[in-house]
């Protein structure tokens, strides 16, 4: 392939530098929870870059912020780059804004080039890919692929608020979903670009790397009910206590998914909290959150029905009742052999052997894949580190990674 253009790397860096302000936290990470007044602020500048690439901006029902740049024929089925732009609580600069700087700079190099192409391109950033502040993510994109469901798009926050309210406010109207839904045969191919999030591409000492398929992610509200009470008088032989119980359960996740050391089996309990929350009462009730990957649903699924168990018996043996709600069980989804192919050969004429890994983290490519073939590009990340403020990745694999997208692109939208 005779790659005719370039990207800008400095111009991505500046870009990553600006977004990384907004919403920016005291250890340099980022807070930029979904539909917050700091991800509004950020899909407005993101809007911009999208304008100033030389694309059509608009925003979907879902909050989803989509560019398009025409090709020769209208009417052919849309090249699709994208990724997210909010982030979880004092999380990366890079997790998912890469995806989106990299998909306009994808865009901005090719009107630059003056490249005539037959295929629109669409650069989107999705509304809600981390779900903390909703408790469920991939929310644009399962808008998107029309997947939506009442019970989602009604979820409250811890103030009451939902993911419905944030839309009317913005003056769209999730209520009108068919005009935002994409369906099969409309998107061409779905390119996602993003860091990734675990260590093997650097001890790899790679650069970039091809993604085969991402794990599925579940994620379980569990509450266990006790008996609030007096921390000084009632004796311990009389408790009722769920937060002891909520011990048992946690270290029963961590005992499930690492029974098997040569499964990628994962279990997480990342929020937790004690009702009433007094440090001289014992708790009424304790709640916290589960999220459980596999690359296998049904190993993924076994581990869920072993938790269940774990939570049955606990409470059993102790007196409490429990409430185990699932509120997301997303499908591992493998990527497309022809635009892996496609990538490598991408990769391949940039010099660049990319390894093929397997993606741990969650992204809206999983949902795209339903309607439309689905590749995506890893970017080395500093110690695997994210979720986190010192995620770190630097402008020279951001480039490699965006010249890798840029020459995929190139190839789909001909
Ligand atoms: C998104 O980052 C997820 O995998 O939870
Ligand atoms: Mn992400
Ligand atoms: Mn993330």
């Amino acid at each position: 392939m005779n790659q005719v253009c370039k990207v800008n790397g400095k111009r991505m860096e500046a870009r990553l530098a600006e977004l990384g302000e907004i919403g920016k936290t005291p250890e340099n990470g980022v807070h930029r929870l979904a539909l917050s007044a700091e991800d509004k602020q950020a899909q407005k500048l993101v809007a911009g870059w999208m304008k100033e690439a030389g694309m059509m901006v608009r925003q979907d029902h879902f909050g989803n912020l989509i560019g398009r740049k025409e090709g020769t024929d209208p009417q052919a089925p849309v090249v699709m780059l994208g990724s997210h732009i909010d982030s979880v609580p004092n999380g990366g600069r890079y997790d998912g804004t890469i995806g989106v700087i990299g998909g306009i700079e994808v865009v901005q190099t090719i009107c630059e080039a003056n490249i005539t192409h037959t295929h629109p391109i669409e650069v989107v950033a999705f509304c809600d890919e981390e779900g903390p502040r909703f408790y469920s993510g991939l929310f644009g994109s399962t808008g998107m692929i029309g997947k939506m469901t009442q019970e989602k798009l009604h979820m409250p926050d811890d103030e009451g608020i939902s993911r419905y309210d944030e839309l009317r406010s913005m003056g769209l109207d999730p209520d009108n979903q068919q005009d935002s839904v994409r369906k099969p045969g409309e998107i061409k191919v779905y390119l996602e670009m993003h860091i990734e999030q675990g260590p093997y591409l650097q001890a790899m000492n790679a650069p970039v790397g091809i993604v085969t398929g991402i794990a599925g992610p579940a994620w379980l509200n569990i509450k266990l009910h006790g008996m609030a009470g007096h921390a000084g008088t009632v004796p311990m032989n009389m408790r009722r206590d769920p937060m002891s119980g909520a011990a048992e359960v946690i270290l029963a996740i961590e005992k499930i998914c690492g029974s098997d050391p040569s499964a990628p089996t994962v279990g997480t309990v990342g929020k937790i909290a004690a009702y009433p929350g007094g440090q001289n009462v014992i708790p009424g009730t304790v709640e916290f959150s589960v999220d459980i990957r596999d690359t296998d649903e049904g190993r993924r699924d076994a581990a869920i029905s072993q938790i269940q168990a774990a939570v049955d018996e606990v409470c059993k043996r102790r007196g409490l009742t429990a409430e185990v709600k699932v509120n997301e069980r997303a499908k591992p989804t493998l990527c497309s052999e022809q635009v892996m192919a496609a990538m490598e050969r991408a990769a391949g004429a940039l010099g660049l052997t990319p390894p093929k890994l397997v993606s741990g983290a969650g992204h809206d490519a999983m949902c795209l894949a339903e309607i439309a073939d689905m590749g995506m590009i890893f970017v080395r990340c500093l110690d695997g580190i994210s979720h986190n403020p010192k995620e770190y990745a630097s402008q020279e694999d951001i480039t490699a990674g965006t010249e890798v997208l840029l020459a995929t692109t190139l190839e789909y939208v001909k």
